[in-house]
């Protein structure tokens, strides 16, 4: 049978918390596995893949929203520079002050509806008619409208927060002010902590005491954890994390992304 959970949308409700850096190496290892992936940066408000990928395309997200160019021309097929079994393309969106600012100011209703259309039918497109397999987004932290309608358009969401009061609070809130009315429409929502407690120096690492602390959350948010990543220091102030879970394969980082396809497997 056809696997029908096919757009995949990171959010949370605060910055900071992997987002892009989960994003990225997942569209990343779906590739390494053979399959045809789209990355697309629908953090409009403050974009980074552009800085991750070091690009600097022709067109962006911006001229796909304003009708300047089509899915094509802003689309970039990174497969022959990346070695990957599959492939994987990228919709990068501009970082330029004058860009995000021209799609920040146009809340015209109609300019809004066509901008939901127009994200459903490329979805489409790609899915059903041009063999992608997944499509994966990025988006901007926070109730945001962009985000909202990147999320309207999404099978499977990948609700991220760190173990701090304020995500918890503020994610609570998402999930009853946005994320319960799209599940009514079939939006998954998967609940990932990420970058928790570690060893510090004044607690050792405790699995019990997490397990506790997960719970916790767990009943909090009325949601199932999907996946719990630790903080590792050495992503956090590395220079260079560029596609760590491609290139640092063995690091228990890596590990715990490679077991997210085989969790979506098993609840499908
Ligand atoms: N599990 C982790 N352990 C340590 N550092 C992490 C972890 N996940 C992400 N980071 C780091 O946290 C910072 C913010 O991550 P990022 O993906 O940019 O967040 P977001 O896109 O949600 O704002 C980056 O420097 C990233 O390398
Ligand atoms: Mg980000």
């Amino acid at each position: 049978m056809m696997n029908t959970k096919k757009l995949m949308a990171f959010h949370s409700y605060k910055g900071g918390t992997g987002k892009t850096t989960c994003v990225v190496n997942l569209a990343a290892l779906y590739a390494s596995l053979g399959l045809k992936v789209c990355l697309i940066d629908f953090d409009i408000y403050a974009p980074s893949l552009t800085s991750y990928f070091g690009a600097s395309p022709k067109y962006y997200i911006h001229d796909l929203l304003s009708g300047e160019a089509g899915i094509h021309d802003v689309i970039v097929d990174y497969s022959k520079k990346i070695k990957f079994d599959g492939e994987l393309h990228i919709a990068f969106s501009s970082p330029a002050k004058e860009d995000i600012h021209s799609v920040k100011i146009n809340y015209d209703n109609n300019f809004q509806l066509k901008a939901l259309k127009q994200l459903l039918t490329i979805k489409r497109q790609l899915l059903e008619k041009e063999g992608y397999d997944y499509i994966l987004v990025d988006t901007s932290p926070g109730i945001r409208y962009w985000s909202i309608n990147a999320l309207a358009t999404a099978d499977i969401l990948f609700l991220m927060l760190k173990i701090n009061n304020m995500d918890i609070n503020g994610t609570k809130t998402m999930i009853s002010e946005i994320y319960d009315s799209l599940t009514r429409y079939g939006l998954s929502t998967k609940l990932i902590l990420n970058k928790v407690q570690g060893a510090s120096p004044f607690n050792a690492y405790d699995q019990e005491n997490f397990n506790e602390v997960q719970t916790e959350i767990e009943n909090i948010l009325d949601l199932p954890v999907f996946l719990s990543i630790p903080c590792f220091c050495d992503i956090q102030f590395n220079r260079d994390e560029f596609l760590w879970a491609l290139n640092k394969p063995e690091h228990p980082f890596s590990m715990k992304l490679r077991e997210i396809p085989s969790l979506l497997e098993e609840i499908k």
